[in-house]
């Protein structure tokens, strides 16, 4: 049985398509005070549930995730999986300051707290915060769908960049896959929010380029990217990014930037969006996890 909270409705309700299954029927509230209240409407007792919800901000969304794990445990669900497309506060993974908050490991105890017995999410910021937890967690990617996306468009010269040091890995990963090679920007953060590139690391002179993140939160890290790399003589900028996290202003700025196209997934959705932007769903991947976690079979074939 998959219930919803309210985060993110339209994905989950593909999801529940896929699997060819209604969503559970549940009601989120909110008291006059503006706590929020979650009354499950159906019996799950001995169930397999699957609690559906991003945690973007606003900081609610985790809040409905946790009460609503509180009312599948306390309503006897034989077990209660949290299925979060976009992990939320998982940029803050380590103390790389002094006295800064690690709350990737606080959301982590608070959802275990609340009653998950396993995890589901996609593209986590770092995968290991998945030692975070000690129930079962299974990781998946965005890659075989933006793949797909990319190999149809069947861009020549391709050249993937990756704009910092961290998503290198990713940017190689791809770059083997389409046959493409590898350049990697040296970004600084002399802030939160702020992004500063240095240099791009590999010629992108006449090259096709496609910058390839996790997250796109203010879109100022694509934006550098893009100036340096057509300063440099790419001959056309696309981006991709699985978790459209978009603060406010970032649309416009992307939508301003040159940048032939922002390719995105549904993982937060938005309705706002410009003719730049290609949203692609994750609805199968996820309802094809979901299946198979309920019938206890193996997930890895999801992952190539
Ligand atoms: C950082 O390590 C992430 O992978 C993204 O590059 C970052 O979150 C993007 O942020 P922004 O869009 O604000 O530059």
């Amino acid at each position: 049985m998959v219930f919803s909270g309210s985060a993110n409705m339209p994905l989950a309700k593909r999801t529940c398509s896929y699997l060819g299954i209604e969503i559970g029927a549940a009601e989120i509230g909110r008291f006059m005070d503006g706590e929020i209240s979650v009354k499950i409407n159906t019996n799950i007792r001995g169930h397999d549930v699957f609690i559906f919800q991003p945690t973007f901000a606003p900081a609610e969304n985790m809040m409905e995730l946790l009460i609503m794990l509180d009312a599948a445990r306390r309503a006897s669900a034989r077990r209660t999986t949290a299925v979060i497309p976009y992990f939320g506060y998982a940029r803050q993974d380590r103390k790389d300051q002094p006295r800064v908050a690690i709350t990737a490991k606080l959301v982590a105890n608070m959802i275990s707290a609340a009653g998950a017995d396993r995890l589901l999410t996609m593209d986590m910021h770092s995968p290991q915060i998945q030692g975070f937890f000690d129930i079962p967690f299974d990781h998946l990617f965005a890659a075989p769908v933006l793949l797909e996306h990319v190999k149809a468009r069947g861009w020549r010269d391709l050249c993937i960049l990756a704009p910092d040091i961290g998503s290198a890995k990713l940017g190689r990963a791809f770059a083997k896959r389409l046959g493409a090679d590898l350049a990697v920007a040296d970004k600084r953060r002399p802030r939160p929010d702020v992004a500063e590139l240095m240099h791009i690391i590999g010629d992108v002179e006449g090259r096709t380029l496609l910058i390839l993140d996790d997250m796109i939160s203010t879109g100022t890290t694509l934006c550098e990217a893009a100036v340096a790399a057509r300063r440099l003589g790419a001959r056309a900028v696309y981006a991709c990014a699985t978790h459209a996290v978009f603060a406010p202003g970032t649309i416009e700025r992307l939508d301003q930037a040159p940048i032939e196209e922002v390719i995105v997934t549904d993982t937060i959705p938005h309705n706002d969006l410009t003719e730049k932007f290609t949203v692609l769903s994750m609805a199968t991947i996820l309802g094809e996890a979901i299946r198979r976690i309920h019938e206890e079979r193996s997930l890895s074939s999801l992952f190539v």
